[in-house]
């Protein structure tokens, strides 16, 4: 009988990945799949049909994150867990998530084929709304798993929909998966993804074992002024709430500035109201997404955001909400020395490499030890409809992760 890392199917995870990529399919080859959406309870459907004829216990918790479980020898241990997300951003790539749910789906078939048994039972994940896309909490699922409830369930996405309905429509579509709480034991958690930067590739190395994530801030930002005639109102008495935002957001990159360019600063977000080309914009809301390795640089930067922001939209006025604080996270050498004896065993080149990307496995690291494997992608490009990743890239992450959790699960 095969190894358990030479059992994983480069074809077989490949014809999974661009099946995947057909829930929420764009035109220019890209992916929509937003988290809770009817592409996102489709594909949900496509693997939970795939799981039952491998015979994998199936269940899903209060924050619809879905738990394809491996049986062990010893099923009252904490399982090893591996996975990552199945909702994309609106104009995302068929990789970003998607491919560390399929490894992690791929490595258990792995497991089954070359007739491994484990100590631990072995879980894939696909953890809900990672991206924040749709509902602007990123890590829905992975945060709801750490603190036992689900954040926030009555915010709305732009259409209204609370996130509570939205969870509910997509747990109502799967009446036979066993409902469990949100939180259990874990042993250890790995989660494989595309690098989403241009190293490995430049580089040539197939595997990237990753050391940690940086920290981020998000924050929402609502700026308020007057509506009015945009032929008539005199700009001296004039509360415009997009020329207000320009001010702030000049501002903000003046803050942000930083020699080293490690500092990440984006305003990917933004809805006027009432958004029409001649009256006054009487608000306006952004999100400000700001990231760094260290703690007290995020720390100090973004004591800074709300005072600045009020000086400069006068006379406007401005909210500022920070909704999302992740600390950075150091991965621990238990997690990332199984991941590198397994891309050594493979014959494999590695490298450390950090996380610029946020990911689940930020919130799982609070629990149990977790740890990352990055494979290249095409210009480092992600969160683009042309995002890439090789056949053969894809297989041999999912080789390594295969060998870990054999090491992890023994
Ligand atoms: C994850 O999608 C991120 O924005 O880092
Ligand atoms: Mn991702
Ligand atoms: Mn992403």
């Amino acid at each position: 009988m095969k190894s358990v890392n030479a059992s994983v199917d480069e074809k077989r995870l490949w014809d999974d990945l661009m099946a995947l990529a057909s829930f929420g399919a764009r035109e220019d080859g890209g992916v929509c799949r937003h988290a809770l959406s009817r592409e996102d309870i489709a594909s949900r459907e496509w693997l939970i049909g795939k799981a039952r004829e491998r015979g994998y216990r199936i269940a899903a918790d209060s924050a619809a994150n879905l738990f394809l479980t491996r049986f062990g020898c010893d099923n009252d241990l904490p399982p090893v867990l591996a996975g990552s997300h199945m909702d994309s951003q609106p104009a995302g790539g068929k990789f970003d998530g998607a491919y560390g749910v399929l490894a992690a789906f791929e490595a258990l078939r792995a497991l089954d084929d070359a007739g491994l048994e484990t100590a631990r039972p072995v879980t894939a994940v696909a953890w809900t709304n990672e991206e924040g896309g749709r509902f602007h909490i990123p890590c829905t699922g992975s945060r709801a798993f750490v603190s036992g409830k689900v954040p926030e369930p009555d915010q709305t996405d732009e259409e209204g929909v609370t996130l509570a309905d939205a969870l509910k429509r997509t747990l109502d579509a799967a009446p036979d998966v066993e409902r469990i709480a949100p939180g259990f034991p874990v042993h250890a958690y790995v989660e494989p993804h595309i690098e989403q930067g241009p190293v490995l590739e430049a580089e040539g190395l197939p595997i990237g074992v990753v050391t940690g994530i940086q920290g981020v801030r998000w924050f929402n930002v609502t700026v308020t002024g007057e509506p009015g005639h945009a032929g008539t109102v005199p700009h001296a008495i004039r509360r415009d709430a997009f020329q207000a935002t320009l001010r702030a957001v000049s501002a903000l990159s003046t803050l942000m500035e930083d020699p080293d360019d490690v500092v990440r600063f984006t305003v990917g977000h933004v809805s006027v109201v009432p958004n029409s080309p001649n009256t006054i914009p009487s608000s306006v809301r952004f999100s400000i997404d700001f990231r760094h390795p260290e703690r007290g640089v995020l720390d100090a930067r973004a004591a800074r955001i709300a005072d600045l922001i009020a000086r400069e939209v006068r006379p406007c006025t401005a909210e500022v909400a920070m909704t999302t604080s992740m600390q950075p996270v150091v991965f621990p050498d238990q997690i990332t020395g199984a991941i590198a004896k397994a891309a050594d065993t493979e014959g494999l080149k590695h490298r450390a490499l950090a996380s610029g990307a946020f990911h689940d496995a930020a919130h799982i690291a609070s629990v149990c030890p977790s740890g990352m494997i990055f494979i290249p992608c095409r210009g480092g490009l992600s969160h683009h409809p042309d995002e890439w990743a090789t056949p053969e890239h894809c297989a041999a992450g999912a080789r390594v992760l295969a060998g870990a959790l054999a090491q992890l699960a023994a």
